[in-house]
């Protein structure tokens, strides 16, 4: 199986003991097959951006990769879909702040 992180790798995910993320620098549990949206759902987070404008909060709208609403932060990564990207052991999440420029210096 390629080791790319696309949607396509949760379709062949089995259970597995969970596992260590962070948002945020706190910790929270995550299980094979989770997106990273799934996973922070799971832990209570509801919202992981906010907008350019406004700093409104967003998190997941569409689920499905078109609306772009839940781009996250990911191990430095700006601008990643938090609905289709699936979590790895010891991903570091970061809320987005706007644009995500701003994470690239983390
Ligand atoms: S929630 Fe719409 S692209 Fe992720």
């Amino acid at each position: 199986m390629s080791r790319a992180r696309t949607p396509l790798r949760l379709a062949a995910a089995a259970p597995g003991p969970a596992f260590t993320v962070t948002f945020d620098g706190r910790a929270i549990p995550a299980l094979p097959g989770q997106t990273v949206a799934a996973a922070l759902w799971s832990a209570g987070v509801l919202s992981w951006r906010t907008t350019r404008v406004g700093g409104e909060p967003r998190g997941v709208f569409c689920g499905i990769g078109v609306c772009f609403d839940c781009l996250v932060s990911v191990n430095g990564r700006p601008n990643q879909r938090a609905c289709l990207l699936p979590v790895e052991p010891g991903d570091a999440i970061r809320t987005q702040e706007g644009t995500g420029h701003g994470d690239l210096a983390h």
